[in-house]
């Protein structure tokens, strides 16, 4: 269900709903609304201070409104110090809000702007619309009864055109996060390979981006080997899933975004332990992510071309699964040894790296669950990064820490090469469990075809087991947000890099 979004000039005591009040530090009301008159400022103190909000950040509380206005209630929400506060910050307390007004069972929910700033207003809004929308989530649709109360209608009282950029960005963001969660949270037998290729051409189709799927038929032809291995024991066959984005103006760049989908992992004859199996439903979150940002991208019109590729395949032991020790013929060419079927990332991954070869990428950016030892190395919060590029590298890191997403460099250390090492073939595909996420990551350089490249590690954060600020347990969504904002960033460098060449 999609939140309505307005905006309105009328004066918050004229409004109905949940009206957002933030509150700084030692009980001063923020500049926003320190116009009506100093009464309400000195109400809101002693409110703030029964509530215990005194007006650090994430402090949230619904407080019955000044008898006079017609407001359901208020939400006093601890903002920090204008100097310290940060725009995750206001994306965070924004989600805390809906959160407390759909507790309190509101369902039209009132944010000021005005008083916000040390940030482009543009940007304070975009921040407000995505933890709103982030905070709403839910998975209902297979739920036969779906009371939950949620945020209807988001009121943003300010006017004007950078406010309305901003509710426009916001919206593209939480939409694009959502989709990736509602895709991750699908459970394996409503969304298989083939499920969800239709997905993407539909989604193509929709938003207008180039779709090519490649069947079993088809990937054999192609010699897509260790994406055929991994599908084999499966009676739902694999797919490559090839989305174009063709901006309108020139190509400024070629990004290749890789996506490992698979839509369950149960580790096949290298079974994983039963316990916790359910999770790996979520094993296609990378795909998603990528699905997702190349949906969001037409609206976002950036002068780059962009590629998404998606190797999706459900991995099941069977009669005629794949077996650790076959040798795999993978589309680079290179042989691999299988010693772990579990390691079965990896293998779609070398095909559909060497495909985004294929296809000329400048820049590789590959996003999987790949490692269980990344989850272990961050904790659930945050993913690896691995690089082959500083500068994509570093502009990845800043979008990272713009968006408010946990993302940390891992090492590629050459001499750890050797434990991939193979006595029957080219390399094998697992090298025990020290730096398995390091080792897993060496693996797919060999894939790269030596083009400039980064690898997100999201086996901790694509899932989580608690509801948090955010929304509810399962699929979060992580990467569509540093994802489309390295893209911008990316962009910008790109045409720099341009004007430099024509000068
Ligand atoms: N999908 C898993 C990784 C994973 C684990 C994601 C936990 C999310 C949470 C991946 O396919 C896998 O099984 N990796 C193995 C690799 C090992 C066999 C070298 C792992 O991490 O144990
Ligand atoms: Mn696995
Ligand atoms: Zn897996």
């Amino acid at each position: 269900m999609a939140i309505e979004i307005v905006t309105t000039s009328e004066p918050l005591h004229a409004l109905a709903g949940s009206i957002v009040l933030p509150v700084v530090p030692e009980f001063r009301l923020d500049g926003s609304i320190e116009d009506s008159e100093d009464r309400l400022g000195s109400w809101v103190a002693a409110a703030a201070h029964a509530a215990g909000v005194s007006g650090r950040v994430g402090q949230v509380a619904a407080v019955p409104p000044p008898a006079e206005w017609p407001a359901e209630r208020l939400v006093l929400a601890g903002l920090g110090t204008p100097e310290q506060r940060t725009l995750a910050d206001i994306r965070r307390v924004a989600a805390l809000t809906a959160k407390v007004t759909t507790d309190a069972g509101g369902r039209i929910l009132v944010w000021p702007v005005a008083g916000l700033l040390r940030h482009p207003i543009e940007s304070v809004v975009q921040a407000i619309v995505e933890g709103v929308g982030l905070a709403s989530y839910r998975f209902h649709r297979y739920r036969s009864s779906d009371a939950a109360s949620r945020i209807q209608q988001l009121v943003v009282a300010g006017m004007g055109s950078a406010i309305e950029t901003g509710i426009r960005r916001g919206r593209i963001v939480y939409d694009a996060v959502n989709f990736a969660r509602d895709l991750t949270n699908e459970p394996g037998n409503l969304l298989d390979p083939e499920r969800l290729s239709g997905i993407a051409w539909e989604v193509a189709q929709e938003v207008g981006l180039q779709c090519s799927i490649y069947d079993r038929a088809l990937l054999e032809e192609l010699g897509a080997g260790a994406i055929l291995a991994v599908g084999q024991g499966s009676r739902r066959e694999p797919r490559l899933v090839h989305l174009i984005y063709r901006p309108t103006e020139p190509v400024l760049t070629r990004v290749a975004l890789v996506g490992k989908a698979v839509t369950f992992d149960s580790g096949g004859l290298s079974l994983k332990p039963a316990e916790g199996m359910e999770r790996m439903k979520g094993d296609m979150a990378g795909g998603a992510v990528v699905l997702s940002v190349l949906r969001a991208l037409p609206a976002l019109d950036l002068p780059i071309e962009v590629h998404g590729i998606i190797a999706a395949a459900e991995n099941l032991p069977d009669g005629d699964g794949f077996r650790p020790g076959d040798i795999l013929r993978t589309l680079s060419g290179k042989t691999v040894e299988v010693i772990s079927t579990d390691a079965e990332g990896r293998l779609l991954l070398a095909d559909a790296l060497t495909y985004a070869v294929q296809q000329d990428a400048h820049l590789l950016v590959d996003i999987a669950t790949l490692t269980g030892a990344c989850a272990v190395a961050l904790g659930r919060g945050g993913s690896g990064l691995f690089a082959t590029d500083e500068r994509a590298r570093d502009l990845l890191l800043r979008a990272a820490s713009e968006v408010g997403e946990r993302i940390w460099p891992l090492p590629l250390w050459d001499e750890y090469r050797d434990l991939l090492r193979s006595e029957h073939a080219d390399l094998k595909n697992t090298a025990g469990r020290w730096g398995a996420a390091i080792n897993a990551a060496l693996f797919l350089r060999e894939f790269t075809g030596g083009r400039p490249w980064l690898h997100l590690d999201i086996a901790g954060p694509a899932w989580t087991d608690q509801a948090g600020p955010f929304g509810p347990p399962g699929a979060t969504g992580h990467g569509v947000r540093t994802l489309l904002r390295f893209l911008e960033l990316w962009t910008e460098q790109a045409s720099g890099d341009n004007e430099g060449e024509a000068r």
